[in-house]
C-alpha cells in the first residue's frame, strides 16, 4: 500500500492578476518569501508583456501560473471562489501602445477590471487594485504642488483614462455593494523584469546593444521614480492595515527630470544618449504625496531616495539577464525607429 503525502493546507490563497509581468512578478516573488502560509495562483494572459519565466525558481506546488484573461468571467469567478484575497495588477500598461491602439486597454483595464469586481462581490474576497498616478493627469514644470488622494482625475492618455475608469468602478464597486476593497496609486516603478519597451530598461539595453540611449524632447519632463520592492512593499502594508474603501497614494519623493535619469545611466554604464521626437501629449511632470500611507499606515520606503543604488541593481541585473530581455529588444527598437523615437 503506497501513501501519497497528504496536500500542504495553505491559511490562504491569494489570486494574483497580471502576476507574470513586471511589478506583479516581483510582487508573487516578495509574497512566496515573506509568507510562506499562502498559496498564491497568478492570473495572467501572458501578453508580450507577461512571461512565464518571470516565475522561475518558485516553488510551483505554491506558485500556479493560470493563462488565462481577466475579462473572462468564468475563469475569473472560478478563481475567485479558491482564493481569499484578491491582488489585481493586470493591465495593458504601456502609454505609447495605447496611442495607437486604445481597445486592448479598454477590454483590459475596463472590462478585466469590472469582470473581476463581479467575481469578488459574488465571493466575499479582500480586493487589492493597483493603479497609477497617471490618473491625475500632469502638474507643470514649475508648479511645486504634489498628487495627494483628493486630487481631481484628469487622466491624458487612453492609457491613464482606463486606468481612471478602473479605480472609479472600484470605488462604486464598495459604495454600492459593500465590497471589501481598497485602491493605490503608485508613481513611475523602476526594477528588474521591466520590459525593454519602458524608459529605464530601454535606455540601459541601449547601451548593452551598442545603440545611443534616446531623449524624448528635451527631456525636461519630471517623473516620480520608486523601486519596484518599495512598491510592492507598501501593497502589502495596504492589505495588511489599509482601511476598507480607501485609496492609498504610492511614492518614495523620487522625483528626476528624464534628462536627468539618461545623464545617471550614461555615467554608471560610461554611455552617450541623442534626442529623438516627443511623445504626443506627454505629461510633464508627476509628484506624490505619499503622506497618507507613511502616517496612517507607518510605511517607509527601503530604497527611497537611494535612486543611484537601486539603479545600480537595475543595471547589473540586465547585463547579468541578457538572455531575458534579448529576444525582444529588436523588434521593440524598429517600433520606437519607425516612429522616429
Ligand atoms: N510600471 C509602472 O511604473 C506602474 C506605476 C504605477 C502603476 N502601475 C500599474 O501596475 C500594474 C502592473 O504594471 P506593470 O508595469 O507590471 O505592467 P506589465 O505590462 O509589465 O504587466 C502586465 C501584466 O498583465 C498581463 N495582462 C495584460 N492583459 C491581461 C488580461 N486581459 N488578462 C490577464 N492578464 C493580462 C500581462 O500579460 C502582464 O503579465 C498595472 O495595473 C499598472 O497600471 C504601473
Amino acid at each position: 500500500m503506497t501513501h501519497e503525502p497528504a496536500p500542504h493546507q495553505y491559511r490562504s490563497t491569494m489570486l494574483v492578476t497580471g502576476g507574470a509581468g513586471f511589478i506583479g512578478s516581483n510582487f508573487v516573488r516578495m509574497v512566496a518569501q515573506r509568507q510562506p502560509e499562502t498559496k498564491i495562483i497568478v492570473l495572467d494572459a501572458l501578453t508580450y508583456a507577461g512571461n512565464a519565466q518571470n516565475l522561475a525558481g518558485l516553488d510551483h506546488n505554491r506558485v500556479e501560473l493560470v493563462k488565462g484573461r481577466v475579462e473572462d468571467a468564468g475563469v475569473v469567478d472560478e478563481l475567485c471562489a479558491e482564493a481569499d484575497t484578491v491582488v489585481h495588477f493586470a493591465a495593458e500598461s504601456h502609454n505609447d501602445n495605447s496611442l495607437r491602439d486604445p481597445s486592448p486597454f479598454v477590454r483590459t483595464n475596463l472590462v478585466g477590471t469590472f469582470t473581476l469586481l463581479e467575481a469578488v462581490r459574488a465571493h466575499g474576497n479582500r480586493f487589492h487594485h493597483i493603479s497609477t498616478d497617471e490618473v491625475f493627469g500632469d502638474l507643470a514644470l514649475n508648479d511645486p504642488a504634489r498628487f495627494t488622494e483628493d486630487t481631481p482625475y484628469r487622466p491624458s492618455s487612453p492609457y491613464s483614462a482606463t486606468k481612471a475608469g478602473s479605480d472609479h468602478l472600484v470605488r462604486a464597486w464598495v459604495r454600492s455593494f459593500g465590497i471589501n476593497a481598497t485602491i493605490s496609486n503608485c508613481s513611475n516603478n523602476y526594477g528588474p523584469y521591466q520590459h525593454v519597451e519602458k524608459f529605464i530598461p530601454r535606455q540601459i539595453t541601449n547601451l548593452l546593444t551598442g545603440r545611443l540611449a534616446k531623449l524624448y524632447g528635451t527631456g525636461e519632463q519630471v517623473r516620480d521614480w520608486i523601486h519596484v520592492d518599495d512598491h510592492n512593499d507598501a501593497v502589502l502594508t495596504i492589505l495588511e492595515r489599509g482601511r476598507r474603501g480607501e485609496t492609498y497614494n504610492i511614492g518614495a519623493s523620487g522625483e528626476r527630470s528624464n534628462k536627468e535619469i539618461i545623464e545617471l545611466i550614461c555615467e554608471l554604464m560610461g554611455g552617450t544618449y541623442e534626442h529623438v521626437a516627443d511623445r504626443p501629449g506627454h505629461d510633464q511632470r508627476y509628484a506624490m504625496d505619499a503622506s497618507k500611507l507613511r502616517e496612517e499606515l507607518s510605511w517607509t520606503p527601503q530604497y527611497g531616495g537611494d535612486f543611484r543604488t537601486g539603479l545600480e541593481q537595475t543595471i547589473r541585473w540586465y547585463e547579468e539577464n541578457e538572455a531575458w530581455w534579448h529576444s525582444a529588444k529588436d523588434a521593440v527598437e524598429h517600433g520606437y525607429a519607425a516612429r522616429g523615437q
